[in-house]
């Protein structure tokens, strides 16, 4: 498939900047997913997938992911709301972060959620209470941080020690041992996540070689039950978390990920059972591709050595190449045809870090024509502010 098609007519007649979702690159991307976690064998569940839902929360999407029958991973008491809003069934739903206020946590309880990923013992103690106080019982997975190195950017790596996330593995019994004697946790399993944008499988392989050797760990304790009764802790759900990354310099020839190797990596790895059934949280493979963010060319400006290209989008928009020095593809999507220039595409945020890309090839831009910047539905929409008093982008779906 080839993406990249433009209604530049509907276009012309709004107000820019705003984030256009291509729901064709969606559909096909959903389609892929859901056949690549089918690929099982045996009496083996098919993965279970839930969309991380910080990652584009516009309700089309949503929607349409919820309609494919993922489930939804969400990481405050707003995105379990709007998942649900979005028909995400509750008990496909799992919940995150390592500070779940008591308000979240009533809400997700009073929903009946799937499961909490918890992320301390602190943090179990104040469920079980909460649960209890309201008769009920809540579902856990521990999270836990397995030190394993994603070489992926510092700022998005989050399961090396150092990182504020999950359990350490030292305490790991220990918060198994509590899980059982807390009066209404039901333990179901382990989960990780190590970090984001990983296009090189071997970091998933040294984490399922990991969780191998927690599971058995794990399984071979013998807790104790609230009235002192021994048990024997079974891990049924092992949750991988998300991470698989995308390839932003090809949106136009490689719009979908290569879920095959991401569950091929899982399937070849993980020692499992059939009474196991593993999840993982993709949020960037499923979105990335299909978000767009139209600007306008505003001026274009000679500097004393170079030429900038500053358009009505600024870092408030997309922050991802101020936050992250991640990359872009621009395209001038009115005037493709024209010769290449270079320019650094800048925006009107006053901050020097307001720039999307330098010394870039682009088919020669003039005031007013719309530029599009490429994979920008995963963490663009999300992470937008009104720094400088901006109005929100906004999102317009094919
Ligand atoms: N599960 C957990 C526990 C997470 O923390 C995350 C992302 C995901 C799943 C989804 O990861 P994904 O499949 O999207 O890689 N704003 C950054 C990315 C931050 C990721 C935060 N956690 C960026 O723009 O690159």
């Amino acid at each position: 498939m080839i993406t990249g098609q433009f209604p530049i007519a509907r276009f012309e007649t709004l107000e820019t900047p705003f984030y256009y979702y291509d729901m064709a690159v969606l559909t096909d991307t959903l389609r892929a997913v859901n056949k690549e976690r089918s690929e099982v064998e045996g009496p083996m569940a098919p993965f279970a997938v839930h969309y991380a839902v910080k990652a584009c929360s516009t309700p089309a999407v949503l929607q349409t992911i919820a309609q494919a029958g993922l489930g939804a991973d969400c990481v405050s008491g707003g995105e379990v709301r709007a998942a649900i809003e979005a028909g995400f069934n509750a008990d496909k739903i799992v919940f995150a972060g390592v500070a779940k206020s008591d308000r979240e946590i009533r809400y997700a309880l009073e929903q009946g959620i799937f499961c909490f990923n918890v992320e301390s013992m602190e943090e179990l103690e104040v469920i079980s209470s909460l649960a209890s106080e309201m008769g009920v019982r809540a579902r856990v997975c521990l999270r836990v941080n397995p030190n394993i190195n994603a070489h992926t950017h510092d700022k998005i790596t989050t399961g090396l020690s150092e990182n504020k996330f999950g359990i350490p593995m030292r305490f790991l019994n220990e918060a198994v041992a509590l899980c059982y004697r807390l009066p209404a946790i039901d333990f179901l399993g382990l989960h990780f996540h190590i970090g984001s944008q990983i296009t090189d499988m071997t970091p998933f392989v040294h984490l399922a070689e990991r969780i191998n050797e927690l599971v058995a760990e794990v399984e071979q304790m013998t807790c104790k039950d609230p009235d002192g009764k021994a048990v024997q802790p079974v891990v049924r759900h092992i949750n991988v978390g998300g991470g698989l990354g995308i390839l932003y310099e090809h949106p136009n020839h490689f719009p979908i990920p290569d879920f095959k190797a991401y569950f091929d990596t899982w399937r070849s790895h993980l020692h499992l059972r059939a009474d196991q059934q593993v999840h993982c949280e993709l949020g960037r493979s499923i979105v990335a591709q299909c978000g767009n963010l139209i600007t306008r060319v505003l001026y274009v400006k000679k500097g004393e050595n170079k030429q900038f290209a500053i358009v009505d989008a600024g870092m408030n928009d997309l922050i991802r190449p101020a936050m992250y020095g991640a990359f872009h593809r621009v395209e001038n999507i009115t005037h493709p045809e024209k010769e290449e220039q270079l320019y650094d595409i800048v925006g009107p945020v006053c901050e020097s870090s307001d720039v999307f890309v330098e010394n870039y090839r682009i088919a020669a831009v003039q005031r007013g024509d719309l530029l599009a910047m490429r994979s920008a539905g995963a963490y663009g929409e999300t992470m937008a502010s009104q720094y400088n008093l901006r109005r929100l982008p906004g999102h317009v779906i094919s």
